[in-house]
Order: C-alpha cells, then sequence, then structure tokens
C-alpha cells in the first residue's frame, strides 16, 4: 500500500469522468486504468468479503460462479477448501480486471478456475447448471440487477447456495426486524456512489429474500477510507434455491 497508488485510485473514484456508450466501455474507461492498484484499495472499501466467503459451503466437486469476480481476490478468502470444487468461473465484463485474475489463477496455479468475459446478466456455462453463486460488491455495479439476480437463480441447482456482500440502504420503512436507515444515509451514500456507477438500493434485500431461502443475513456498518466520521451500510445475504 502506498499513498501515491491510493491517490490514483482516489483520482479515478473522485474526479476522473467515466466515458463509453456501453456498460462494458463504461467499466473499462473506470477501471482500466486502476486495475492494478485495485486489490489494495478495496480490501480497505469492500468490507465483509472474508467472512462472506469464509461462512459459504464449497460445493464438493461442484461448480462455483463468481458475478462481476474483478481481479479474482475472492477465491482467496476460499484458501485450500478451494480444491473441492470441480470448477470456478470468474465473471466479468472487464478485460483489464480478468487479466489480473488471470495472472492470479496462473500463479496460484488454480487448475479449477478460469476466467469468462462476460455479462453477469446472460451468462451461461458448459456444465449448464452451478453450485454455487457469488456477488461480492457486484450488484451495486449491474445497471439490471434484477437480471443478475434473475440469471444466478436459473443457473443454480435446486439446494444450490448464493452469497452476496454488498453496500445498500434500507427502505424509508423496511420489515419488521430489519435495519432502517434514517433521511442522511438513504439520500447520501446514493448520491455519493452513483458519480462511480455505483447503486447502493434499497430493494436488493427484499428482492433476494423473496427469491431465495434464508440461510443468513448480516446488516452492518462498514468504515470508508479517508472518510472518518462516515460508516456505509452493507449487507450479507446467504441464501438458496429452493428444491
Ligand atoms: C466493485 S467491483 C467488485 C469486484 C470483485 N467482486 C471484488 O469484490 O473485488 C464490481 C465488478 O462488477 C463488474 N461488473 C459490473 N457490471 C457487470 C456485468 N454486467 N457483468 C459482469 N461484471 C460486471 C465490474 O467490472 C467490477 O469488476
Amino acid at each position: 500500500m502506498s499513498f501515491a497508488s491510493d491517490l490514483k485510485v482516489l483520482y479515478h473514484l473522485t474526479l476522473s469522468p467515466i466515458r463509453g456508450k456501453t456498460h462494458a466501455e463504461r467499466l473499462e474507461s473506470f477501471y482500466g486504468a486502476q486495475a492494478g492498484a485495485y486489490d489494495d484499495f478495496r480490501k480497505r472499501l469492500l468490507k465483509g468479503r472474508q467472512e462472506l466467503f469464509e461462512s459459504l459451503e464449497i460445493p464438493q466437486g461442484g461448480v462455483w460462479m463468481d458475478f462481476g469476480a474483478g481481479t479474482g481476490s475472492n477465491a482467496e478468502w476460499f484458501g485450500p477448501r478451494l480444491n473441492q470444487l470441480g470448477k470456478g468461473y470468474l465473471v466479468d465484463l472487464s478485460g483489464s480486471l480478468l487479466g489480473v485474475a488471470k495472472q492470479r489463477i496462473a500463479e496460484r496455479g488454480w487448475t479449477n478456475l478460469e476466467t469468462l468475459e462476460a455479462d453477469a446478466t446472460t451468462v451461461s456455462v458448459p456444465e449448464g447448471q452451478i453450485d454455487l453463486a457469488t456477488f461480492s460488491y457486484s450488484l451495486t455495479m449491474i445497471p439490471d440487477w434484477f437480471a443478475a439476480i434473475d440469471r444466478a437463480y436459473e443457473l443454480l441447482k435446486p439446494g444450490g447456495q448464493i452469497g452476496i456482500v454488498d453496500f445498500y440502504v434500507s427502505r424509508k420503512y423496511p420489515r419488521e426486524g430489519a435495519a432502517r436507515h434514517g433521511w442522511f444515509t438513504r439520500n447520501f451514500w446514493p448520491t455519493w456512489f452513483g458519480s462511480d456507477n455505483v447503486f447502493p438500493n434499497a430493494d436488493h434485500l427484499p428482492y433476494l429474500e423473496r427469491k431465495f431461502e434464508l440461510v443468513s443475513l448480516v446488516e452492518a456498518k462498514a468504515k470508508v477510507p479517508y472518510m472518518p466520521f462516515f460508516r456505509v451500510p452493507i449487507y450479507r445475504f446467504v441464501g438458496r434455491k429452493r428444491a
């Protein structure tokens, strides 16, 4: 970690304009120049990934798909359990981030993992179905996030697991027992992240809870680098496709 590499990332997060006519072009415009510095900064910004991945059951010989996998760093959280997988697909639309993922796969010698440059809303796999679907901080960046959840649902076998960690805000009147955020939180974070095309949403959790059988849910607030007085809401959802 160096302040110089942080400055580069902060420039792309705050000042550099995002250009492009398609979603893939806009992602590349955002990530292209910061791919090399991505992991270090995101380790401090994207909290809860380790907890999520360590809590997931790895299907013995099964197929895992990480939707919006970026640099593939989530595979690290599985540790030696990664060997239990038959196959893992790291899906992303950003060629630059997948380049880092490919390098990681080669360096670690992970023969059961491969990258797939594809849209999470339409991706498919040769096996036809998957056993485990994960999204870490990708749903908020996928414009048609309903379609991405629906795609994961279609690909999952009955009984298959889905694990998601992301930023969010609550509805003004969430269901009983759920976290309720005040006006500032509900309005500040979507505006703040919106300039980077990251959209914390009040409907992620209600949609996930409707679609999947709940295994576990944690709603929390996380620190943000260089914003000492702020905490951003995050959730970790683990669900199962009903058999
Ligand atoms: C904030 S990054 C998170 C990356 C990684 N999951 C992590 O935890 O570090 C969001 C990722 O979603 C990817 N993404 C956004 N829209 C996508 C889409 N429609 N299909 C596939 N990937 C997408 C971006 O390219 C980016 O890599």
